[in-house]
């Protein structure tokens, strides 16, 4: 029997969320110890065995949408029937938590429907399918979250194209899970709402977290860690002004900042989710992370960004 598999990694946004809708540049960061595999075979029985559902393609249920959609998107292309595969898909990257799980769920299904079919996929093709997959889940979305389940290193993503960032010394983060749900929907529609009432002052605050953006891009390519973290912090608030922050999110923030992070923010689209904060060192990061288990955080992990030299 032919099989194929794929994987993809979850991810963090730096900094840059839903300024990054509006043309605005944002920075993701991998998380390789979050990762979703699938396996692919030829089957008669067409069946789709997740986390949450196990059973026939076709009666797959609305929230398997997405992968259901990558599913056919990628068996379409590469001309094979979705129908006469098995497909098993296992996920670390906890659901709508702003770490991509979508995404690279995703992702892993397209490339294990690729490997199965024997075709190498170009990066834009496979980024093609999966967006289809996150439009699907997400309505229109940035792009981001597609590029960076695929990407080993950190990327700046303006305006749909993605670009390597450059780090000039190791940085430790801790993310903080506050084990409540965000919708990307909500979130980005909500935004969307509050600019067509305030244009002047969500465009400013776009405007400002491009700013904080750009500066971040230098500072990390300076190593400069302090200037990071007082970026995100900034950011964080421009974050919660305009309304997608929540009380166990902000919870997060403070008791990192106490614990002696340089800076922590709201991860994604916010309104539930993760809170990621920079700290100086490893002992730091237990620190925070048990500060923040203290007020809530359902799951801590720690992740660190290793310095690159490449463009
Ligand atoms: O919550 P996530 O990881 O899906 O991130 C969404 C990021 C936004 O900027 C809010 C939306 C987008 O499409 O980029």
């Amino acid at each position: 029997v032919q099989s194929g598999l794929g994987s993809a990694h979850g991810k963090a946004i730096l900094i840059g969320e839903h300024a990054v809708v509006y043309g605005a540049p944002a920075i993701a960061l991998p998380l390789l110890d979050l990762q979703a595999t699938a396996s692919v075979r030829d089957s008669r029985r067409g069946y789709l065995t997740t986390d949450l559902y196990t059973g026939p393609l076709n009666d797959a249920p609305k929230d398997m949408g997405p992968i259901v959609t990558a599913l056919r998107a990628s068996a379409e292309k590469l001309d094979v029937r979705a129908e006469r595969l098995d497909v098993i898909l296992r996920s670390t990257i906890p659901f709508e938590r702003g770490l991509g799980s979508s995404a690279a769920t995703a992702a892993a299904v397209v490339r294990a429907v690729a490997n199965h079919a024997g075709v190498r996929l170009s990066p834009a093709e496979a980024h093609e399918l999966v967006q289809t997959a996150e439009t699907v889940a997400h309505g229109t979305s940035s792009g981001l979250d597609a590029h960076a389940v695929q990407s080993l290193a950190p990327l700046r993503f303006q305006q749909g194209k993605p670009t390597t960032v450059q780090v000039g010394a190791g940085l430790t983060f801790v993310i903080g899970d506050t084990g409540t749900v965000g919708s990307t929907a909500a979130a980005v529609g909500g935004t969307r709402m509050l600019r067509d009432i305030q244009p002047a002052v969500v465009d400013r605050v776009m405007e400002d977290l491009a700013d904080l953006t750009d500066d971040v891009a230098v500072a990390l390519g300076d190593g400069d860690a302090v200037r990071v973290g007082r970026n995100m912090h900034e950011a964080h608030t421009l974050l919660a002004y305009l309304g997608v922050s929540a009380p166990a999110l902000d919870a997060l923030v403070a008791a990192a900042l106490e614990a002696g992070a340089y800076g922590a923010k709201l991860t994604g689209s916010g309104l539930g989710g993760c809170v990621l904060a920079l700290v100086p060192d490893q002992e730091l990061a237990g620190k925070v992370a048990a500060a923040m288990t203290a007020v809530g955080a359902t799951r801590v992990w720690t992740t660190s960004l290793t310095p690159n030299t490449t463009d």
